[in-house]
Formats: structure tokens, C-alpha cells, sequence
């Protein structure tokens, strides 16, 4: 028997940005509920929700001043839980993102560490009398002096984020009622941010630096009984119902990302090695690779964007739009839980913010002040930024009647190309209304084949031949084929089957 989630087709809403409902150019819940019979025609079956929780927003709300109420930005409590109603009459379901590594510095949980080195709450946090050489992911030390206490605070993102010091039992009961809170609200999972970098080492080794200079994060995640806190997330969640829980793994390693989901922890992890590679070569290599790592029915997961990531548009479909219903097919039909990030249906394309003033991103940011301070030239400064925000992937929604009927966005806009819009969605309709039928449900691959940058494999009845590299032409073992779905002209007979470059066809077998 299959769990709900396997046979899922999730959609990232990054809140926002996906539609404003009432004019102040911010994405809410009254939005959201205005567009559900798009999403339902589409045919998605999961929503993963970006945080909504008050927030001073440094991060965009992955700073979270509190956890068990909902930002003004986005509407009220009861619009959440309205919204929550009408996903799961449409027949969809809703999990939430949980940023639970760390809290906003505006988090009362904190402002009470920070009050005292007496006070009741000290432990909560990661206090040292001196840093270590651990650097923020955004760059920059990890580390925050505190005059008021004249010590250290550690934070693995930026300063307004400070981390929670999980080996304190206080803070793991307080956590498990966040969990408890949004479940009884009618949640149906939870996305787990960053969940690997739990920070549980105490000794406080200076990580090393690579030859190139840049430090490689060897202590701060993935420390001995993050395994153990895994399962322990998972079961915790697991105990109370038909839930479902993903997780954020910041590893390289795909034995290290693949061990943490299964029974013994979350159901599934992220596998950034597979979605946000730089170009599309390592694509089928990686998926080989995850073929033969997920066995029995552990699942991978399957997705080209986030609000992480240059969009796939530009990433990997170098803007082409054959080659982003070839990537659309591979997510919609191999063997994983597929995570479609809003706007992708659409072929949306990246937004790049000219100057500093159109810039959002606190990476982006950050990356810019850092270049300055490094004596490097504002132009410089300004393309090195470029390069790290991901405002890229944050504009609007390109909804036809427009994102917003008041206030410009909160972000820019990229200029939206409807006819391609119209035909990128009807491709993605075609595919989720095929992975609903039994054939795409089913576990792995009844055959699998990966030679070089081609891809071939069947599931169920459907032979799907996805063609990353140059033109070949195959020998048809299986005669008489019915073409079902194609990105090109196909030419093909009962002998062979042509298949140019960037071809992406199912047939039924
Ligand atoms: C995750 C989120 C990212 C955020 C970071 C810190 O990587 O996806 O947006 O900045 O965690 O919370
Ligand atoms: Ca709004």
C-alpha cells in the first residue's frame, strides 16, 4: 500500500510572491485561495508552503519571531485555517515549512537568553566567551558578539538568525509543541528547513579550509546524533498520524541525504546534487546515481527550482522551451516525489536586480557588503551580488490579470511570455494527469538505462526516452508504440525510434 504522499505531486509556494489578494503587493491567504482551481487544474495534490509565521523578515520570514501565530502580511489565522479548508476540499494537501535550526534575534525566546547569563533561558542558545573560524552559509563569521553580556552567539545564517541549541531538552519539548500546534490546525507535513545542521558538537573545532580558501563546514552539521534526532523527528511526527515530513539536507553526499529518510527518519530529503546542479550534464548521471542508492521503496525526491536557486528556465534550460518540458518530464515520471517550484508551469524565467536597490535577498546583499569591504569596486561588488542572490527566483507570479490590482510588488516582475505560459502548463497538466495512473505510482523501474546523457526507462506501460545529448536513433524492442506525449515532432516506426537532441517523448508500450 502506497502512502498519500508517494503518488504526490507537490508545488512550492513561496508566500510572497505567488498572489497578492488584497492590494498591498504582498502574496497572502486571501490571494492563495483566489487561484486553488488553478492549482487544482493543474493537478497537483501538495502544497508546500514557504514560512508564514511572524517574522522581521531579514530572511523572509526563515527568521521567525514567533511560531504558533501567522505574519500580518499574509492574513490572519482564521484565513490560514480557511485556506487549509478549501486546499483539502479541492483534494490537496497542505504541509508548512518549519525553521526550527534557528529563531529571529526578535524571538522572545531569545530577547530572554540575551537578558542575563543567569537568565532561565541562557542554554536555549549557543553561547562562547570567543568564536571559533565558523562561517555563516551567507558568509561572514557565525559568530555575534553580545555587549550586553559580553559573550558570543552563534548563528549559521545571517546575525538576525540565531541558532537554537538542540542538545537542551527544554528547547526539543518546545519544538515538539510547535510540531503538535500546526498538526491540530489541519497541517498535513511539514518541509523541515536546514534540518542537518542541528548544531550538537560543543567542542567547537575550527572547520578546514580548501585549497582555494574557502572553508569546508565539517563541524557545524551533520554531528554525530543528527541521525538519532532525525528518527526521533520523524517518529515524534509519524505517531501522530497519516503525516508527512520532508527534509532540507545541506550534504553533497548522497549516502548522507539518503539515510536520513526511510522509517527510521524522515520520509524523504531533499537532493540538491539533483536539483540545482549548475548545467544539465550531471542530470541523468545523478539520477543513475539515486537509482541505485533508493531501494527498497525508499523514495528521492525530484525538482529543478526553489526559492533558493536560479530558476531552471535560465539554469537549465539555457530558456528553451524544449528543454524545459524534457526536464518536466524526467520530474513528472521518474521514480521520487516531485517538487514543482510556482511559476516553473509557466516557464517563468529569472528576475536579476540591476542595483542594490532592487535587491531583496539578505545572501544577495550580504554578498555585496562583503565584496566592498574586500576592496572590491561597486560594479564588481554589484556582480558578485548577482551572482549569490536569489531574488532571481522570488518575482511574482505572472498571473495573466496580474499579481497585484493595487500597490507594485513587493519584488520586481520579469515580463511574462503568455503564449509560452499557456503552452508550458497544458505540457505539465499532461504530465501530473499521467503520473496519477497506476504505471507512475508504482515503486523504481521495471527498466532502467543511463548511457551518458541519455535516458531511458520504463514504468508501468510507458516507455519514457529522454534525450539530454546528441542525437541518436534507437532500435523499437517493444514494435507497436503509441506516441502519448512529446516536446518535438517525433519520426519513429516499429523498427527504430529517432530521437534528436533535447527530445523528451512517452510512448505506451
Ligand atoms: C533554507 C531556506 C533558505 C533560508 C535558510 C535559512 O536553506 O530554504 O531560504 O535562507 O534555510 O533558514
Ligand atoms: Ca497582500
Amino acid at each position: 500500500m502506497l502512502k498519500w504522499w508517494q503518488e504526490t505531486v507537490f508545488y512550492e509556494i513561496y508566500m510572497p510572491s505567488f498572489k497578492d489578494g488584497n492590494g498591498d503587493g504582498i502574496g497572502d491567504f486571501k490571494g492563495l485561495r483566489e487561484k486553488m482551481p488553478y492549482l487544482a487544474e493543474l493537478g497537483i495534490g501538495g502544497i508546500w508552503l514557504t514560512p508564514f509565521y511572524p517574522s522581521p523578515k531579514v530572511d523572509n520570514g526563515y527568521d521567525v519571531s514567533d511560531y504558533c501565530a501567522v505574519d500580518p502580511d499574509y492574513g490572519t489565522m482564521a484565513d490560514l485555517e480557511a485556506f487549509v479548508a478549501e486546499a483539502h476540499a479541492y483534494g490537496i494537501r497542505v504541509i508548512a515549512d518549519m525553521v526550527v535550526n534557528h529563531v529571529s534575534t526578535e524571538h522572545a525566546w531569545f530577547m530572554e537568553s540575551r537578558s542575563s547569563k543567569a537568565n532561565a533561558k541562557r542554554d536555549w542558545f549557543v553561547w562562547q566567551d570567543a568564536p571559533n573560524n565558523w562561517e555563516s552559509f551567507f558568509g561572514g563569521s557565525a559568530w555575534e558578539w553580545d555587549a550586553g553580556t559580553q559573550q558570543y552567539y552563534y548563528h549559521s545564517f545571517a546575525k538576525e538568525q540565531v541558532d537554537l541549541n538542540w542538545r537542551n531538552e527544554e528547547v526539543r519539548s518546545e519544538i515538539w509543541k510547535v510540531f503538535d500546534f500546526w498538526l491540530a490546525k489541519g497541517l498535513d507535513g511539514f518541509r523541515l528547513d536546514v534540518i542537518n545542521n542541528l548544531t550538537l558538537t560543543r567542542n567547537f573545532p575550527d572547520n578546514p579550509v580548501d585549497a582555494s580558501g574557502e572553508q569546508v563546514h565539517v563541524f557545524d552539521k551533520d554531528q554525530p546524533g543528527m541521525t538519532e534526532m532525525m528518527a526521533e523527528i520523524g517518529a515524534r511526527i509519524r505517531a501522530r498520524g497519516d503525516y508527512f515530513t520532508v527534509g532540507e539536507i545541506s550534504s553533497d553526499k548522497l549516502e548522507e541525504i539518503e539515510k536520513y529518510a526511510g522509517m527510521d527518519g524522515l520520509d524523504v530529503t531533499f537532493n540538491f546534487n539533483f536539483g540545482s546542479v549548475p548545467s544539465r550534464d550531471e542530470i541523468v548521471a545523478e539520477l543513475a546515481r539515486m537509482q541505485r542508492v533508493y531501494v527498497d521503496g525508499r523514495m528521492p525526491t525530484l525538482f529543478f527550482g526553489s526559492h533558493d536557486m536560479s530558476r531552471s528556465w535560465n539554469r537549465l534550460a539555457d530558456g528553451r522551451e524544449d528543454v524545459a518540458q524534457l526536464l518536466a518530464m524526467l520530474m513528472l515520471t521518474a521514480h521520487g516525489v516531485p517538487f514543482i517550484y510556482f511559476g516553473e508551469e509557466l516557464g517563468m524565467a529569472d528576475f536579476v536586480p540591476e542595483s542594490l536597490d532592487e535587491m531583496r535577498d539578505v545572501q544577495g546583499v550580504y554578498a555585496y557588503e562583503q565584496a566592498l569591504m574586500a576592496g572590491k569596486s561597486e560594479v564588481e561588488a554589484l556582480m558578485l551580488a548577482q551572482d549569490k542572490t536569489r531574488d532571481k527566483a522570488r518575482a511574482p507570479m505572472t498571473w495573466p490579470e496580474g499579481f497585484s490590482d493595487g500597490a507594485a510588488s513587493w519584488i520586481s516582475q520579469v515580463t511574462p511570455d503568455f503564449e509560452r505560459a499557456r503552452r508550458m502548463y497544458r505540457f505539465y497538466q499532461a504530465l501530473i494527469a499521467l503520473r496519477k495512473t497506476a504505471d507512475f505510482c508504482e515503486p523504481g523501474y521495471r527498466y532502467f538505462e543511463a548511457d551518458g546523457e541519455f535516458l531511458m526507462y520504463i514504468r508501468g506501460d510507458y516507455l519514457v526516452c529522454l534525450n539530454f545529448g546528441e542525437a541518436r536513433t534507437i532500435s523499437n524492442a517493444w514494435g507497436n508504440v503509441t506516441e502519448v506525449l512529446a516536446n518535438m515532432a517525433l519520426v519513429f516506426d516499429s523498427e527504430t525510434i529517432v530521437l534528436p537532441a533535447n527530445a523528451a517523448v512517452i510512448f505506451k508500450i
